[in-house]
């Protein structure tokens, strides 16, 4: 079948490393892609909210499975648009419908969800522009540092922590008078957990699930979790401190009532879930909860990942994931993001990327890159990722870090860190 995923970053050329070498995969599209989906697919200019384009992208190209990376095309209904149209209600989209979505969509949302089915999270409360004052008076109630999330999508700048109890303050008010425009018009105020993070991947026919690998990302700028927050500047899986024991009580207490609860809320989920979560005292608590895959994180967990993707998100669509073995590669993978210098704020863009038919032994994922006049150039903050596998992630780490050598591009910035926490 032809299959298409929409999405430009590194999580997508991933999707579409996977996914080309799937035994139902014939011609493969990205929208709107980049260099390295180039190479392996077809790229298309689409806008991924686009979905009457889309739409005619998906019949002029006979286009049978959509896979959606990014989390807006789903929070806006794509999967709905899908479902409720009679040309394109037999095409497999994978993604959860909006009322899936808004588990990413509204923190609020979320926080009621969990409370409803009895998932462990932080104590929390929601204010509006109407009850400024009740929220100070919260405030004042908990103990410092302080949790203010935006709720609705503030593109992973909506969570404040703050020390001070009048800066904190400050702050609601400022975010209830629009500092993340429309996204900050409600404001989840919750208690502060001290603990280490980690995430799960589940992939779901709304049904049945699997729990895909495990992995931790690296998410501040700078060394030793320091400075500005990214979209992520590298990963590991599996996450070391993961044992059975934790494991299982991520799946008892997280991953089954997060899929029942959907379920009894009858809201049609045909995607993958990722469970953002903290662990205090060996106790799992969700911090948040994602209707996608991470980005960098997928360059980690679907290289390990042997089971043939296409297949296993064909029986997602078709609710029959427990017909299938998912069979998981032992290795630890590692991923560490080159950046462009400046990167997260200001930075330049069409620098030439040297290097990359050098790498040996690590598998270079694209994310913002693109050709012009036939050079590889950057074309965003996050240039590439270099994933590595090998018997434990440290081993890993060092492949990733012996390649990135051979590469070069003006202002070329990586932390050299990655995993610093886990020794
Ligand atoms: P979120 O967008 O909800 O994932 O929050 C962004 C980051 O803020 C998380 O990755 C955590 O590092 C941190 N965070 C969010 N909520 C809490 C909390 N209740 N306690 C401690 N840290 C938190
Ligand atoms: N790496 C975090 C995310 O994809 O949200």
């Amino acid at each position: 079948m032809n299959i298409l995923i929409l999405g430009s970053g590194g999580r997508e050329h991933t999707f579409a490393y996977q996914i080309a070498k799937s035994e139902l995969c014939d011609s493969l599209f990205v929208a709107p892609g980049n260099a390295g989906t180039e190479s392996i697919a077809t790229n298309l200019a689409l806008k991924v909210t686009d979905f009457k384009a889309i739409e005619a992208a998906v019949v002029k190209h006979e286009i049978k499975m959509v896979i959606v990376g990014p989390e807006d095309p789903l929070v806006q209904g794509i999967a709905d648009y899908f479902s409720s149209s009679e040309t394109l209600k037999n095409v497999m989209l994978i993604g959860p419908s909006e009322r899936g979505a808004l588990l990413e969509g509204s923190k609020e949302r979320a926080k009621e969800f969990m409370a409803m089915h009895n998932i462990p999270t932080a104590a929390y409360e929601s204010f509006t522009k109407e009850s400024l004052e009740a929220g100070k008076a919260f405030l004042e109630t908990l103990q410092p540092p302080y949790v203010l999330k935006a709720d609705g999508l503030a593109a992973g700048k909506g969570v404040l922590i703050l020390e001070d109890i009048e800066e904190a303050k400050a702050e609601l008010e400022s975010m209830l008078g629009g500092k993340f425009g429309d996204a900050s018009n409600t404001v989840v105020i919750e208690e502060f957990l001290d603990g280490i993070e980690l995430s799960v991947f589940v992939l779901t026919d709304g049904k049945n699930y699997k729990i895909l690998p495990t992995a931790k990302d690296y998410k501040r700028i700078g060394e030793g979790d320091t400075g500005l927050n990214t979209g992520g500047m590298g990963a590991i899986s599996p996450v070391p401190f993961v044992d059975k024991t934790l494991m299982e009580k991520i799946e008892d207490r997280i991953v089954k009532p997060t899929v029942e609860g959907l379920q009894k809320e009858e809201i049609d989920y045909k995607g993958f879930v990722f469970i953002g979560l903290i662990k205090v005292n060996n106790e799992p608590y969700v911090i948040e909860y994602n209707v996608r895959m991470g980005d960098p994180e997928t360059e980690v967990v679907l290289p390990r990942i042997k089971t043939d993707l296409g297949k296993l998100l064909q029986a997602t669509f078709q609710q029959k994931l427990n017909t299938i073995d998912l069979e998981i590669d032992n290795r630890a993978a590692t991923t560490v993001m080159l950046v462009s210098g400046g990167y997260p704020e200001g930075y330049e863009k069409g620098k030439e990327i040297k290097g990359v038919e050098s790498i040996e032994g690590s598998i270079v994922f694209h994310a913002g890159t693109t050709t012009k006049e036939g050079k590889l150039v950057t074309n965003g903050g996050r240039v590439m990722a270099v994933t590595s596998l090998d018997e434990d992630y440290k081993k890993a780490l060092k492949k990733s870090y012996q390649n990135i050598e051979k590469l070069s591009f003006d202002r070329m910035e990586y932390r050299t860190d990655i995993g610093f926490d886990l020794v």
